[in-house]
């Protein structure tokens, strides 16, 4: 396997679904933040066959897990700091979720207007479902947009 090395404090989100670590990448604001970033895609896998995995060298408390737990709830997330991994975290998903996806329904009031807080609501907690707080226009992952 590709080897890259550790890190020293942040986070190693393992066990992504191959081939959606870009997009969490952006869907954490990474490209936004001064932070350090090893992504690791198609990882041979025991469990999954093929996963990625997202190094990210940066402060614990500048992480959103909820957007995680939306994403993909199976991934791990291992909190690593003075270089030693201190805890895995569970994924629980949130009640609701601001500002991180906006709706896609094009008469959607967040569509109209600007400045409207952008929150989707969970729904459905066995089938993972969200909706927007406003429309009800359901959260799907094929169409997500980040809330710049
Ligand atoms: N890791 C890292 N930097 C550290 C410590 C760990 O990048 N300072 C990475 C390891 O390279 C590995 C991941 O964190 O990719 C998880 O480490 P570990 O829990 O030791 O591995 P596993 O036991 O395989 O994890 P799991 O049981 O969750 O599959
Ligand atoms: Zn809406």
């Amino acid at each position: 396997m590709l080897n890259v090395g550790k890190i020293e404090e942040g986070f190693v989100l393992d066990h992504i679904q191959a081939g959606k670590s870009l997009t969490l990448y952006y869907n954490l604001g990474l490209d936004k933040k001064d932070c350090t970033v090893a992504m690791i895609m198609n990882a041979k896998s025991g469990k999954m066959g093929k996963k990625d995995i997202l190094k990210v060298e940066c402060d614990i408390d500048d992480l959103n897990m909820d957007i995680l737990a939306v994403v993909d709830h199976n991934i791990t997330v291992n909190v690593v700091k003075d270089g030693e991994i201190v805890e895995k975290k569970e994924l629980v998903l949130p009640k609701e979720i601001h500002n991180v996806f906006k709706c896609k329904n094009p008469r959607c009031i967040t569509s109209i207007e600007q400045g409207l807080p952008h929150i989707f609501v969970l729904a459905d907690e066995k089938k993972e479902v969200y909706r927007c707080k406003y429309c009800e226009e359901k959260y799907s992952q094929r169409v997500k947009t980040v809330v710049q």
